[in-house]
């Protein structure tokens, strides 16, 4: 049995013009200790992926298909049975810790609650096991930082701040939403090597989510690559940095600095996704991509599976970009 195993997972929208499928059909799982990289531009379907997950959608949102953690299905749970598994079994950082952090709180007292509450803790062993994770996620001065408050951390000690109280409870899961994506690119670094260390210290599956095809590279087993809520590409991180075989997916590659590109102009991916009010008939991305062909304007691509267990839906068949023994 896998951690998580996501099944035709959909997520919609009701709004005054329509619905909005933000998330349409979603398919993967997640073993334990496995990091899975969901990768895509923005308004792509990501953190709504991860909201349906943890049942943090907005109010007007709806789930379909299943999500089973452990066997379990998570979908839809009542306010009780989520709040046994956040935290305890999955939990989740966002682009800017402020969002976890209480402003007017001591972070060793944010911490040490955390652990009262769902450990049943008294006073002082929540405090040595804080300043422990503190200390796990090279909080320099771990101690003396338990007395201040979260204005007084930088950047990104504030978000080793948010990953430590993530773990507190030592989950099964983590849901990483652009953990590096507000940080600069010394300490974006920085914070992906200790998530590394702490996967594999503490075995914990993280679904890391960024729209940085680069931030995956280093972290990642495999990658699923969304656009307009759809599965474009799925694979090992292996197979997608060295044969990518969606348009998209070359496209996001293309768009990574690297050092031999510094200086240069780097390609981007003309034009914007589209409006999930109005699609076009056909595949999401035919309006952008450099390979459309008549059918793609006509036929939305099915995903189809290859070998190991890669998937993609695109008609273009070019061979060399084709994932091996794949058969169209
Ligand atoms: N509350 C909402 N009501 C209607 N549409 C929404 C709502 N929240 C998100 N969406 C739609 O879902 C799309 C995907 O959002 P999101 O998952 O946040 O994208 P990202 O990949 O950038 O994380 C958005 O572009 C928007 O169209
Ligand atoms: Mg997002």
């Amino acid at each position: 049995m896998s951690l998580l195993e996501v099944n035709d997972l959909r997520v919609t929208f009701s709004t005054p013009d329509g619905d909005v499928t933000a998330v349409n059909n979603l398919n993967f799982s997640l073993e334990a200790g496995q990091t899975l990289g969901i990768v895509g531009e923005s308004g792509s379907g990501k953190s709504q992926t991860a909201f349906s997950l943890m049942g943090l959608l907005a109010k007007n949102g709806r789930t379909g298909g299943e999500a089973l953690f452990e066997g379990k299905q998570i979908l839809n749970l009542s306010e009780k049975d989520l709040n046994s598994i956040r935290a305890e079994k999955i939990s989740m950082i966002f682009q800017d810790p402020m969002t976890s952090l209480n402003p007017y709180m001591k972070v060793g007292t944010q911490l040490m609650e955390v652990l009262m509450l769902h450990k049943g803790m008294g006073k002082e062993e929540a405090f040595g096991a804080s300043v422990r994770m503190l200390d796990a996620v090279k909080m320099p001065e771990a101690r003396k930082r338990m007395d201040m408050y979260p204005h007084e951390f930088s950047g990104g000690m504030r978000q080793r701040v948010m990953i430590a109280m993530a773990l507190l409870c030592r989950p099964k899961l983590l849901i990483a939403d652009e953990p590096t994506t507000a940080l600069d690119v010394t300490v974006q670094a920085q914070i992906m090597e200790l998530l590394n260390d702490l996967k594999r210290d503490f075995n914990t599956a993280i679904i890391m989510i960024t729209h940085d095809l680069g931030v995956v590279a280093g972290i990642c087993d495999k990658v699923l690559v969304m656009y307009a809520g759809q599965t474009m590409e799925y694979g090992t991180t292996d197979e997608i940095f060295y044969k990518p075989s969606h348009p998209y997916t070359i496209g996001l590659l293309e768009s990574i600095p690297t050092l031999k590109t510094e200086g240069e102009v780097l390609p981007t991916i003309q034009g914007n996704p589209p409006n999930l009010l109005n699609l076009p008939a056909g595949c999401p991305f035919q309006e952008r991509c450099s390979h459309v062909m008549d059918s793609c304007r006509e036929h939305i691509p099915k995903l189809k599976n290859f070998e190991n267990g890669r998937r993609r839906a695109c008609f273009w068949a070019a061979s060399e970009h084709t994932a091996e023994g794949a058969s169209l």
